[in-house]
Protein backbone atom coordinates (compact mmCIF):
# COMPACT_ATOMS: atom_id res chain seq x y z
CA UNK A 1 0.00 0.00 0.00
CA UNK A 2 1.40 3.69 -1.18
CA UNK A 3 1.67 6.60 1.09
CA UNK A 4 0.77 9.74 -1.24
CA UNK A 5 1.52 13.11 0.08
CA UNK A 6 -0.11 15.71 -1.25
CA UNK A 7 1.30 19.57 -0.60
CA UNK A 8 -1.26 22.15 -1.74
CA UNK A 9 0.77 25.64 -2.18
CA UNK A 10 -2.52 27.62 -4.09
CA UNK A 11 -4.12 30.51 -1.99
CA UNK A 12 -7.02 29.31 -3.43
CA UNK A 13 -6.59 25.91 -1.65
CA UNK A 14 -9.05 23.04 -3.90
CA UNK A 15 -10.31 25.89 -6.06
CA UNK A 16 -6.71 26.14 -7.33
CA UNK A 17 -6.06 25.31 -10.93
CA UNK A 18 -2.82 23.51 -9.40
CA UNK A 19 -4.69 21.89 -6.71
CA UNK A 20 -7.52 20.40 -9.23
CA UNK A 21 -5.00 19.12 -11.07
CA UNK A 22 -2.97 17.17 -8.42
CA UNK A 23 -6.32 16.16 -6.75
CA UNK A 24 -7.46 14.61 -10.09
CA UNK A 25 -4.29 13.12 -10.53
CA UNK A 26 -4.54 11.72 -6.36
CA UNK A 27 -8.15 10.19 -7.12
CA UNK A 28 -6.41 8.54 -10.22
CA UNK A 29 -4.19 7.05 -7.19
CA UNK A 30 -5.69 6.60 -4.36
CA UNK A 31 -7.13 2.94 -4.77
CA UNK A 32 -5.59 1.49 -1.68
CA UNK A 33 -3.54 3.86 -0.97
CA UNK A 34 -2.92 6.09 2.38
CA UNK A 35 -3.26 9.69 2.05
CA UNK A 36 -1.95 12.64 3.73
CA UNK A 37 -2.61 16.28 2.69
CA UNK A 38 -1.01 19.17 3.70
CA UNK A 39 -3.16 22.16 2.51
CA UNK A 40 -0.50 25.64 2.57
CA UNK A 41 -2.97 28.05 2.71
CA UNK A 42 -5.07 26.18 5.09
CA UNK A 43 -2.50 25.42 7.63
CA UNK A 44 0.15 28.05 6.92
CA UNK A 45 3.87 27.35 8.03
CA UNK A 46 5.49 30.11 9.55
CA UNK A 47 8.51 31.88 8.07
CA UNK A 48 11.47 30.79 9.23
CA UNK A 49 12.87 33.21 11.31
CA UNK A 50 16.41 33.16 14.19
CA UNK A 51 14.05 31.97 17.04
CA UNK A 52 12.62 28.79 14.55
CA UNK A 53 16.19 28.22 13.21
CA UNK A 54 17.68 28.38 16.47
CA UNK A 55 15.82 25.48 17.62
CA UNK A 56 16.57 23.73 14.82
CA UNK A 57 20.61 24.07 15.13
CA UNK A 58 20.07 23.46 19.43
CA UNK A 59 20.84 19.94 20.75
CA UNK A 60 18.38 18.16 21.99
CA UNK A 61 19.11 17.66 25.35
CA UNK A 62 19.72 21.86 25.38
CA UNK A 63 16.32 22.54 24.06
CA UNK A 64 14.00 24.93 26.38
CA UNK A 65 9.87 24.17 25.61
CA UNK A 66 9.72 26.75 23.00
CA UNK A 67 12.02 25.08 20.74
CA UNK A 68 10.41 21.52 21.51
CA UNK A 69 7.21 22.96 20.32
CA UNK A 70 8.92 24.42 17.30
CA UNK A 71 10.87 20.95 16.67
CA UNK A 72 7.83 18.81 17.03
CA UNK A 73 6.53 20.87 14.64
CA UNK A 74 9.07 20.83 12.20
CA UNK A 75 9.36 16.89 13.01
CA UNK A 76 5.55 16.30 11.77
CA UNK A 77 5.85 17.90 8.22
CA UNK A 78 9.17 15.99 7.55
CA UNK A 79 7.31 13.04 9.04
CA UNK A 80 5.14 13.24 6.53
CA UNK A 81 7.43 13.29 4.06
CA UNK A 82 9.33 10.44 5.16
CA UNK A 83 5.98 8.42 5.41
CA UNK A 84 5.11 8.68 1.60
CA UNK A 85 6.10 7.22 -1.34
CA UNK A 86 5.15 9.15 -3.90
CA UNK A 87 4.30 13.31 -3.14
CA UNK A 88 2.30 15.38 -5.18
CA UNK A 89 2.80 19.09 -5.38
CA UNK A 90 0.03 21.92 -6.64
CA UNK A 91 2.40 24.47 -7.50
CA UNK A 92 1.06 27.68 -8.31
CA UNK A 93 2.96 31.05 -10.03
CA UNK A 94 2.85 33.87 -7.89
CA UNK A 95 5.03 37.21 -8.90
CA UNK A 96 7.51 34.95 -10.83
CA UNK A 97 8.32 32.81 -7.92
CA UNK A 98 6.99 29.91 -5.56
CA UNK A 99 4.29 30.79 -3.03
CA UNK A 100 5.70 32.00 -0.33
CA UNK A 101 4.21 29.37 1.85
CA UNK A 102 5.98 27.38 0.06
CA UNK A 103 9.03 28.84 0.41
CA UNK A 104 8.04 28.78 4.43
CA UNK A 105 7.11 24.85 4.26
CA UNK A 106 10.58 23.84 2.60
CA UNK A 107 12.74 26.15 5.43
CA UNK A 108 10.43 23.54 8.02
CA UNK A 109 11.66 20.67 6.21
CA UNK A 110 15.39 21.30 5.26
CA UNK A 111 17.29 19.90 8.04
CA UNK A 112 20.77 19.06 8.60
CA UNK A 113 20.86 15.68 9.90
CA UNK A 114 17.18 14.81 9.79
CA UNK A 115 17.18 15.31 5.65
CA UNK A 116 20.14 16.19 4.73
CA UNK A 117 23.43 15.65 5.80
CA UNK A 118 27.12 17.52 5.20
CA UNK A 119 29.30 15.06 4.12
CA UNK A 120 33.21 15.68 2.70
CA UNK A 121 31.85 15.47 -0.65
CA UNK A 122 28.85 18.03 -0.06
CA UNK A 123 25.13 17.47 1.32
CA UNK A 124 23.48 13.98 1.17
CA UNK A 125 19.66 13.86 0.79
CA UNK A 126 18.09 11.42 3.18
CA UNK A 127 14.53 11.11 1.89
CA UNK A 128 15.73 8.76 -1.02
CA UNK A 129 13.27 6.30 -2.95
CA UNK A 130 10.37 8.69 -3.44
CA UNK A 131 8.34 9.80 -6.62
CA UNK A 132 7.32 13.10 -6.68
CA UNK A 133 4.97 14.65 -9.36
CA UNK A 134 4.67 18.71 -9.85
CA UNK A 135 1.46 20.23 -10.96
CA UNK A 136 2.86 23.80 -12.53
CA UNK A 137 -0.17 26.42 -12.74
CA UNK A 138 0.89 29.79 -14.51
CA UNK A 139 -0.93 32.27 -15.68
CA UNK A 140 1.86 33.16 -18.96
CA UNK A 141 4.15 30.54 -20.34
CA UNK A 142 7.75 30.04 -18.77
CA UNK A 143 8.61 26.13 -19.29
CA UNK A 144 11.89 25.49 -20.84
CA UNK A 145 12.69 29.23 -20.65
CA UNK A 146 15.28 30.97 -18.72
CA UNK A 147 12.46 32.83 -16.46
CA UNK A 148 10.74 29.74 -15.67
CA UNK A 149 12.31 30.25 -11.95
CA UNK A 150 10.30 27.46 -10.38
CA UNK A 151 11.02 24.29 -11.77
CA UNK A 152 14.85 24.76 -11.41
CA UNK A 153 15.03 25.82 -7.95
CA UNK A 154 11.85 22.99 -6.88
CA UNK A 155 13.48 20.71 -8.68
CA UNK A 156 17.10 21.68 -6.86
CA UNK A 157 15.47 21.65 -3.40
CA UNK A 158 13.97 18.46 -3.79
CA UNK A 159 17.13 16.69 -4.67
CA UNK A 160 19.02 17.97 -2.02
CA UNK A 161 16.20 15.88 0.09
CA UNK A 162 17.18 13.34 -2.31
CA UNK A 163 14.09 13.31 -4.06
CA UNK A 164 15.39 13.11 -7.49
CA UNK A 165 12.96 11.25 -9.38
CA UNK A 166 10.68 14.25 -9.69
CA UNK A 167 8.37 15.25 -12.96
CA UNK A 168 6.50 18.29 -13.79
CA UNK A 169 3.27 18.29 -15.28
CA UNK A 170 2.56 22.22 -16.75
CA UNK A 171 -0.49 24.12 -17.08
CA UNK A 172 0.66 27.31 -18.43
CA UNK A 173 -1.08 30.37 -20.22
CA UNK A 174 -3.94 29.84 -17.89
CA UNK A 175 -4.43 33.69 -18.03
CA UNK A 176 -4.23 33.93 -21.89
CA UNK A 177 -7.71 33.95 -22.45
CA UNK A 178 -10.09 30.58 -22.90
CA UNK A 179 -8.99 29.21 -25.54
CA UNK A 180 -5.01 28.99 -24.07
CA UNK A 181 -6.67 27.89 -20.58
CA UNK A 182 -8.58 25.11 -21.84
CA UNK A 183 -5.81 23.61 -23.85
CA UNK A 184 -3.47 23.92 -20.98
CA UNK A 185 -5.94 22.13 -18.99
CA UNK A 186 -6.08 19.24 -21.28
CA UNK A 187 -2.88 18.86 -22.38
CA UNK A 188 -2.24 18.55 -18.37
CA UNK A 189 -5.12 15.95 -17.97
CA UNK A 190 -4.01 14.07 -20.82
CA UNK A 191 -0.61 14.09 -19.09
CA UNK A 192 -2.57 12.60 -15.74
CA UNK A 193 -4.09 9.83 -18.11
CA UNK A 194 -0.84 8.96 -19.70
CA UNK A 195 0.78 8.24 -15.96
CA UNK A 196 -2.19 6.67 -13.92
CA UNK A 197 -1.71 3.24 -15.52
CA UNK A 198 1.67 2.68 -13.74
CA UNK A 199 -0.40 2.82 -10.54
CA UNK A 200 -2.99 0.44 -11.75
C1 LIG B 1 -0.99 36.97 -6.73
C2 LIG B 1 -0.83 36.32 -8.06
C3 LIG B 1 0.35 36.48 -8.75
C4 LIG B 1 0.51 35.87 -9.99
N1 LIG B 1 1.71 35.99 -10.64
C5 LIG B 1 1.89 35.34 -11.81
C6 LIG B 1 3.15 35.38 -12.47
O1 LIG B 1 4.11 35.99 -12.03
N2 LIG B 1 3.29 34.72 -13.65
C7 LIG B 1 2.26 33.99 -14.17
O2 LIG B 1 2.43 33.38 -15.22
N3 LIG B 1 1.07 33.91 -13.56
C8 LIG B 1 0.86 34.57 -12.40
N4 LIG B 1 -0.34 34.47 -11.75
C9 LIG B 1 -1.39 33.59 -12.31
C10 LIG B 1 -1.33 32.24 -11.64
O3 LIG B 1 -0.11 31.57 -11.90
C11 LIG B 1 -2.51 31.38 -12.10
O4 LIG B 1 -3.70 32.02 -11.67
C12 LIG B 1 -2.47 29.97 -11.55
O5 LIG B 1 -3.69 29.33 -11.86
C13 LIG B 1 -2.24 29.98 -10.06
O6 LIG B 1 -2.34 28.66 -9.54
P1 LIG B 1 -3.59 28.28 -8.61
O7 LIG B 1 -4.82 28.47 -9.47
O8 LIG B 1 -3.34 26.86 -8.28
O9 LIG B 1 -3.59 29.17 -7.42
C14 LIG B 1 -0.54 35.08 -10.54
C15 LIG B 1 -1.73 34.93 -9.81
C16 LIG B 1 -1.88 35.55 -8.59
C17 LIG B 1 -3.16 35.35 -7.82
Amino acid sequence: MKTILQVNASILSNEGQSTRLANEFVAGLREDGKLIVRDLARDPVPHLDAERFGAFTTAQENRNEKQKQIIAYSDLLIDELKAADVIVLGLPMYNFGVPSTLKAYFDHVARAGVTFRYTEKGAVGLLTGKKAYVFAARGGMYQGTPRDTQSPYVRDFLAFLGITDVEFIYAEGLAMGETSRDAALSKARSRIEDLLPAYA
